[in-house]
């Protein structure tokens, strides 16, 4: 169905709340195909019409898909009362209710997915669909052959069971890149203490099918490309 109030289209393609929204169609702010309209219940057809908000074209999108490369000191949570959020580093004031797609720790920093398509987030987070997720952890020493092989078992890290088994697909010196399916608490680094070892530094670089785009920056957010959201929902049987 594309056919939808004027006040309502507004509230879902911009951050204006429905009173705000009649407030600015009432202003003479909204222009429906080049025409300024003051009809907060005016229907409009979201697909075909034109909708100009003080110059803007406004596009009606259901899910919105970001990568933002985390930066550390800023926790993976909507709202927090002392840190800033990756929602704040994401600074995409026009869409409400995005989330991190699962928690990177506060100090870890990498790939981290936010959407507001909770279906997609629910399917990756899911144990039962083994989506690896690969990290690069620089330790305090360096790794050894039996602490990979001990690691490829699955490790005793406190918890009811041991950890899934995890692929290791790279190790030189104090450097690990590291594949996991699970989501456990602190598990990274963890699993590296469960073997004698300390993290010293994690980052995070791909989930499933999704890596980390090397263009970015700390702090810098892309938007998925239509491949990218295609191959993930291919992933986990959408
Ligand atoms: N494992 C960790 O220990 N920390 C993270 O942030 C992610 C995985």
């Amino acid at each position: 169905m594309f056919i939808m109030r004027l006040d309502k289209f507004l509230c879902e393609t911009t951050a204006l709340s429905r009173s705000e929204a009649k407030k600015a169609i009432k202003n003479g702010e909204i222009k429906v195909n080049d025409y300024v309209v003051n009809k907060a219940e005016l229907n409009i057809n979201e697909k075909a019409d034109s909708i100009i908000f003080n110059g803007r074209s406004l596009r009606y999108e259901q899910y919105v898909y970001f990568m933002l490369y985390k930066p550390k000191d800023c926790v993976s949570a909507t709202n927090d009362n002392v840190s800033k959020t990756v929602i704040d580093v994401l600074n995409e004031k026009d869409y409400k209710d995005l989330f991190p797609v699962g928690r990177l720790d506060k100090d870890t920093t990498g790939l981290l997915l936010i959407t507001n398509d909770g279906d997609l987030s629910h399917r990756l987070l899911s144990p039962k669909k083994l989506v690896y997720k690969t990290y690069r952890a620089t330790c305090d020493k360096d790794i050894t052959k039996k602490m990979c092989d001990m690691l490829e078992e699955g490790v005793d890290i406190g918890d009811e069971t041991n950890t899934a088994p995890a692929r290791i697909l790279s190790f030189d010196k104090n450097v690990i890149e590291i594949s996991i399916t699970e989501g456990r608490f602190h598990e990274v680094k963890r699993m590296l203490h469960a073997v004698g070892n300390e993290v010293v530094e994690l980052e995070r670089l791909s989930m499933g099918t999704l890596e980390l785009d090397k263009s970015l920056k700390p702090g810098e957010h892309r938007r998925l490309s239509d491949e990218e959201v295609k191959k993930l929902n291919e992933l986990v049987g959408r």
